[in-house]
């Protein structure tokens, strides 16, 4: 998709630095639009780095191209984040004074605004009057995150976060592709995103499963659903139709994806299996209990749950869950045949590497790809970036990718992915 990311000038400027990140990992076509005084948060050369386009502010560069006119009318979104009081006022009265209020005047496509700025300047009348005048005329406006501001002082003003971001121009973006649908323009694909994906069914699992003891107790693990919900972000933005089977997690569902939430191992599994048959790829990174407890008591397990001895503890029996992974390679066939991709989190053993485990664990579970990542007390688990290893089945290669945020790590899993479809 063409998207037009304009850049006022506040210093969340460099938050914008992410989202177009974001943006062109996902394959979209970003042209930077800053505003002069942007340039003093963060420079052309970085703009033009991340975009690999050239970048101005001003109408008079390139004239004979008619950019000011040009870049709206063929934008598929533009996106202002962050949107200052002043290129709102100036937004708000249609005024024309650089190239990004010009591109402004000439869009047809969906506009997100993300403001950003201090607290008094946000809740000031006139800019809270040039915000519902773009509203009414159909901008959306992503309201500020509450929080620390540049100085001491906290409140509303500060730009959400380059991920929310992204989700909300990939729902502006899918939005317009349905109008259009229904509308009888040009057919959309069924995100309205176009990449290498398109089209695509993609499975992908995330979170840790719970397994139940009593009604309030269960065994559970680490696993923050992170990486899971990264992969589902990217398929997502490279066109693929994204079914998120989401173990337990304490994530927002992430934008354009379907969402299944499960609770244990076989509530996944019975997920799972009832949606491969349609599925393109399925990515395997939730972590899935091994073990369950063998019975499950109605009522909260007292303390003392042996009257003749009230120390004791109880025994808690388990038994192994299935291996779903191994399952889904075990039934693939001529008529159903994903490409199946692995997780595995290792902590190596002393006696063995990290890297040689991996390599076991892809013979033993027979898919096509595994990410292996090394996991620890500090490693991994909820953190934003992580280091991983992709092996593929057949293949010594290795593909080492990180430390890189979960975003980034994804792309590489789509990558690898993408070679095998
Ligand atoms: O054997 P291990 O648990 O390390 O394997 C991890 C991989 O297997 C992950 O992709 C995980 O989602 C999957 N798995 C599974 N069913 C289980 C346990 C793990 O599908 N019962």
């Amino acid at each position: 998709m063409k998207v037009v990311l304009g850049v006022a000038g506040g210093i969340a400027a460099y938050k914008a630095a992410s989202l177009l990140r974001l943006f062109t990992e996902g394959g979209h076509d970003v042209t930077v639009v800053p505003t002069a005084a942007a340039l003093h948060f963060v420079g052309a050369p970085t703009w033009s780095a991340l975009s690999g386009k050239p970048v101005a502010t001003e109408v008079w560069s390139d004239v004979h191209e008619v950019k000011h006119v040009r870049l709206g009318q063929e934008a598929d979104l533009v996106v202002v984040a962050p949107a200052t009081a002043d290129l709102i006022a100036r937004a708000a009265h249609g005024l024309a004074d650089d190239l990004l209020t010009n591109v402004l005047l000439t869009a047809s496509c969906p506009v997100v605004l993300a403001p950003a700025m201090h607290t008094e300047m946000w809740e000031h009348a006139a800019t809270q009057a040039n915000i519902a005048l773009l509203s009414e005329r159909g901008v959306h406006i992503v309201p500020p995150a509450s929080g620390r501001l540049t100085g001491k002082d906290s409140g509303p003003g500060r730009l959400p976060e380059p991920e929310d971001l992204y989700a909300v121009c990939l729902r502006e973006l899918a939005r317009a592709g349905s109008r259009a649908a229904a509308s009888g323009v040009s057919a959309a694909p069924a995100t309205g995103v176009r990449g290498p994906l398109a089209g695509r069914r993609v499975v992908i699992t995330a979170g840790g499963t719970r397994e139940p003891l009593d009604p309030v107790r269960y065994l559970g693990n680490n696993s923050s659903g992170k990486q899971g919900y990264a992969l589902a972000r990217v398929a997502a933005s490279r066109g693929a139709v994204v079914t998120l089977v989401a173990a337990h997690t304490a994530l927002a569902d992430p934008a354009g994806v379907q969402v299944q939430r499960v609770g244990t191992a076989l509530e996944l599994k019975a997920a799972v299996e009832a949606l491969v048959p349609e599925a393109d790829v399925v990515v395997m990174a939730a972590a899935v209990a091994d073990f369950r407890p063998a019975a499950y008591a109605d009522h909260k397990i007292k303390k003392t749950h042996d009257p003749a001895d009230p120390d004791a503890a109880p025994t808690i029996d388990l038994v192994r869950n299935p291996d779903i992974l191994a399952g889904i390679v075990a039934v693939r066939g001529s008529t159903v045949s994903p490409v199946v991709v692995g997780f595995a989190a290792e902590t190596g053993d002393g006696e063995h590497a990290v890297l040689d485990l991996g390599r076991e664990k892809l013979a033993r579970k027979g898919c096509d790809l595994l990410v292996v990542n090394e996991v620890g007390a500090d490693r991994t688990f909820g953190k934003d970036d992580n280091l991983v290893h992709i092996l593929r089945q057949g293949s010594d290669d290795v593909t080492e990718v990180g430390p890189a945020s979960k975003d980034d790590v994804a792309a590489a899993v789509w990558d690898a992915v993408q070679s095998l479809l």
